[in-house]
């Protein structure tokens, strides 16, 4: 069953296995948005809800897009229909494509801001002096026109890098320069650490307040670790029918998992002393990280330098992982569709465009247009992450359980049964119950259901 495309690039090392699939899930899923939801959603009690979806749920649904992506070589349409012929499975690759779009609409937004301040922050317009302006020059800096057009510009990049072949050059540099933010991340955790809010930001951070636990905790957990890992669309799918045979499909989810959930501590480590220290709210929402870092830059000696580098670091992350999520609607539009890879990157890159537009102009004329109380910014957000990946994450995960082979199975995570590989029965017993029944309750549970029944 397993089909070996010719035309189909391969990753040579197992390096770069990893480096890749790091390259996608590390980004500002981790730096923006983990701080932001554990804020909003009480700190310790977000972070527990977190790990434990990470490790039990996370980690299994990653394993079980690997398999399908390696076995078969394909897009996520092309998965699910040569592992299960004439059945429909593979119309959950909709959910795939719309989900990245949707990302692709927000992130990019966000990814406008990292721009923004970098080159704010090189030009020395970012005002280190004036901790009281933070809010406002936020503000300044994210209303108005500048910020669609840094979205707009930040789309073009990521289409020039998709369409002019330089994603070989983006994957080398992102080699060398993810080490780099990860060390700039440590350095920054220490700094944190000397503030004078330490002690109340990592009790925060790392002291459970049980009784916070609730549907909607759950659920934003749910959805950032899914999110996270870039889980649940089929990016993870993509990338891994790139892998090379020898990969190590096990090792290779368990060390994406700790390296990003790794990360996503870190930044939390470095803003939540600085929002204690600076007497700011770690309920601020997705502005948290754009408010609070300026602030530790501001003193730090050669504040704007480190401020450049740091933002320059997170635009190359955001733009590794805008890349990956493309790929999902750039290989149904090439292998599905038949359209040249060109003309799929630009249908893909105007969606985008067009959702990117929507979610700029949130901050700005479109602000009082809300839909369920959320803005065009907050809804995409919200589907996409708490809605769609964790549905995605469970179709993937009854799909492999139940359906797919499992010889087909256990040769993948054998290697063809060169490698070993104890934990097999474990995963197919998570894939075929426990992921599935718990991303079902935790969506009763969200929707009011669950407390009805019990
Ligand atoms: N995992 C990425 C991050 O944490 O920034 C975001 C992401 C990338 C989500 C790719 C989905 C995806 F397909």
């Amino acid at each position: 069953m397993t089909k070996k495309t010719e035309n189909r690039a391969v990753f040579n090392s197992k390096f770069a296995a990893i480096a890749t699939t790091v390259g996608s899930a590390v980004g500002l899923g981790n730096i923006w948005r983990f701080p932001y939801e554990a804020g909003t959603h009480g700190g310790g009690a977000f972070l527990i809800c977190y790990f434990a979806f990470v490790l039990l749920l996370g980690v299994p649904v990653l394993c079980a897009e690997y398999s399908m992506g390696r076995a078969t070589r394909s897009n996520i349409f092309g998965a699910y229909r040569q592992l299960a012929p004439g059945q429909k499975w593979q119309f959950s690759g909709y959910l795939g494509i719309i989900a990245s779009l949707l990302i692709l609409s927000f992130y990019s937004v966000v990814a406008g801001w990292t721009v923004e301040y970098c080159i704010s922050s090189a030009t020395g317009s970012l005002d280190f002096s004036n901790p009281e302006g933070e809010h406002s020059q936020f503000m300044a800096l994210t209303t108005g026109w500048r910020p669609v057009m840094w979205t707009v510009i930040f789309l073009f990049c990521n289409t020039f890098i998709l369409l002019g072949g330089v994603s070989k050059g983006i994957e080398r540099a992102s080699n060398i320069l993810m080490p780099l933010l990860f060390l700039l991340l440590i350095a920054f955790c220490i700094n944190s650490l000397t503030l004078p809010g330490r002690n109340e930001g990592l009790s925060f951070l790392f002291h459970p307040d049980f009784s916070q636990i609730n549907s909607k905790v759950l659920l934003s957990a749910l959805g950032q670790s899914f999110f996270s890992l870039s889980l649940g669309l089929g990016c993870m799918m993509t990338y891994a029918s790139y892998f090379s045979a020898d990969t190590r499909l096990g090792k290779t989810a368990i060390t994406t998992a700790l390296l990003d959930s790794g990360v996503a501590v870190l930044a939390g480590i470095i803003i939540f002393p600085a929002v204690f220290s600076f007497g700011l709210s770690p309920e601020s929402g997705p502005t948290l990280v754009f408010e609070v870092l300026p602030f530790i830059f501001m003193q730090l000696p050669g504040g704007a330098i480190w401020s450049t580098l740091f933002f320059l670091l997170l635009f190359l992350a955001s733009i590794t992982s805008t890349v990956s999520m493309s790929e999902i609607s750039i290989t149904y539009f090439t292998e599905e569709k038949k359209m040249s890879r060109r003309k799929a990157t630009l249908v893909s890159s105007a969606i985008a465009m067009a959702g990117g537009l929507l979610c700029a102009f949130s901050f700005g004329p479109l602000k009082e247009l809300t839909i369920c109380g959320m803005t065009f910014f907050n809804l995409f957000d919200y589907v996409s992450s708490n809605i769609a990946l964790p549905i995605g994450g469970m179709i993937c995960s009854v799909f492999v359980g139940w359906v797919m082979d499992k010889r087909l199975l256990q040769a993948q995570f054998t290697n063809e049964g060169r490698q070993r590989f104890p934990f097999f029965r474990l995963l197919v017993f998570f894939l075929k119950w426990i992921c599935p029944t718990a991303i079902f309750l935790l969506f009763l549970d969200s929707i009011g259901i669950l407390s009805l029944l019990l």
